[in-house]
């Protein structure tokens, strides 16, 4: 059986999740259990690095063979459920799992949590100011965020 929340059904009337669920391999599991200690009428934050724009192998491309030269964000396969190893520190190692955002939307419904809410805010100006090519970038959103209610 999955690991479980050592909470009751209905406890809390919100669940913040940032930028964790890339991390967990299992997400049926952890978005049911997120559904379950969740209230009637409850809200589920969820933080996501955009699924369609952090994709595998996606990035700002600053092309200079081509004349003229051209920037652009790539995107890599989308659609193609994707794990990778991370070292998030020294010998510190963790998956990151892309996956298409209606693998998420869809996961979250069939859990009873439906979207009310979703932002794809722009990088922060203090975000910005730290490398020039993150000013070029800075229309493609890093971040997703969703705010789902419990049915
Ligand atoms: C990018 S950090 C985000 C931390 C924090 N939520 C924030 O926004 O600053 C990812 C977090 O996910 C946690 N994490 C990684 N794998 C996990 C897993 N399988 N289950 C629960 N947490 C996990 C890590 O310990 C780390 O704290």
């Amino acid at each position: 059986m999955p690991p479980q929340l050592p909470f009751a059904d209905g406890t809390f009337d919100a669940v913040v999740a940032c930028l964790v669920f890339e991390h967990i391999r299992d997400v049926d599991s952890a978005i049911a259990e997120v559904a379950r200690v969740l209230q009637p009428g409850g809200r589920f934050c969820f933080f996501l690095n955009h699924p369609l724009l952090q994709t595998p192998n996606s990035g700002w491309i600053d092309d200079q063979f081509l004349d003229p030269p051209e920037q652009y964000w790539r995107i890599g396969p989308y659609l193609i459920e994707d794990e990778t190893i991370e070292e998030v520190e020294k010998d510190v190692f963790i998956p990151f799992i892309h996956r298409p955002l209606s693998r998420y939307v869809n996961t979250l419904a069939a859990n009873g949590l439906l979207l009310e809410r979703m932002e794809e805010p722009a990088p922060p100006a203090g975000f910005l100011a730290k490398a020039e090519e993150y000013l070029a970038a800075s229309t493609i959103p890093r971040l997703l965020y969703l705010r789902t209610r419990k049915m």
